[in-house]
């Protein structure tokens, strides 16, 4: 029997009992994707997948997209990315993993960003590397009436890289850039599937709030964002091999914890799933 227990922290859920194989008939995916939009993360534990049967199981989510960094792209599985996020012994990292390592949503960037992000590991370090999730809809939730109202019918710029964001984004060739220009978003959202009102955030990409002097949109965007990092809106998962989780970047932000030893392996496939334009 399929069983969804709920973690006893802001967010998320773990799916036990599942047959990964058949997750994408229509009874276990309905099941996965109501889970998501009630939980905002799900975890299931398993083994590692091949990047096929990763694009298959993430199908129980909706449609898997080709995600914008060309060389990171499976061979033969586009949808399927391979994210490696170990840490040179030169003491640096990969881009990626760096930039993940303040608080984001995934693909912001993007007119219509990705509603979710499944991570499967395939390789996790011996200790560390743990990943963390906010919740954002009690953030919303936990901000004073004044803000509320301040930020009510509120769009904000959010682009590939701004200088408000701690660490650099990795390099994007022409195409690339092309295909990023900046865009703009409300910053209050609503869930489509569960009607909740949730903060959408981006300390990494979002530049400033529209209509709003730089100064003003510095201390606004600063002190919303001092909201997300209060422990009592996170949840962390500590990776084993083989897990597969899965994100709501309509309602999350998440971060890596770059604390685990330089030299072993950290490798992820990923799969982005389509969303709709955020309102
Ligand atoms: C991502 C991401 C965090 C991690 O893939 O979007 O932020 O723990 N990953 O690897
Ligand atoms: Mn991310």
């Amino acid at each position: 029997m399929v069983e969804i227990v709920s973690s006893k922290g802001a967010l998320g859920a773990r799916i036990e009992g599942l047959d990964r194989a058949r997750a994408n008939e229509p009874t276990f995916a309905a099941m996965l994707d109501q889970a998501l939009a009630e939980h905002l993360l799900v975890v299931l534990p398993g083994a590692p997948m091949t990047p096929a049967e990763t694009r298959d199981f993430a199908r129980a989510f909706g449609e898997p997209q080709t995600q914008l960094l060309r060389y990171k792209r499976s061979g033969d599985v586009p949808e399927v990315s391979v994210m490696v996020s170990t840490l040179m012994t030169d003491g640096t990292t990969d881009k990626t993993a760096i930039r993940a390592e303040d608080w984001h949503t995934d693909d912001s960037y993007f007119a219509t960003p990705a509603k979710a992000t499944l991570l499967h590991s395939i390789e996790i370090p011996s200790h560390g590397g743990s990943t963390w999730f906010c919740n954002m809809h009690s953030v919303y939730d936990a901000l004073p009436e004044a803000t509320k109202k301040r930020i009510d019918g509120k769009r904000a710029m959010h682009g590939y890289d701004t200088p408000r964001a701690r660490n650099r984004p990795s390099a994007r060739t022409p195409e690339e850039i092309a295909e990023t220009p900046d865009v703009e978003h409300p910053l209050v959202r609503t869930h489509p599937v569960t009607g909740r009102k949730a903060l959408y955030l981006n300390p990494n990409r979002l530049d400033r709030i529209v209509g709003l002097e730089r100064a003003e949109s510095d201390a606004l965007l600063d002190e919303l964002a001092d909201e997300a990092r209060k422990p009592q809106h996170h949840f962390g998962h500590v990776w084993n091999k083989g897990d597969i989780v899965v994100w709501d970047n309509r309602a999350t932000m998440h971060r890596v914890m770059i604390d685990y030893p330089v030299g072993e392996k950290r490798i992820m496939q990923r799969v982005l799933i389509k969303g709709e334009p955020p309102i």
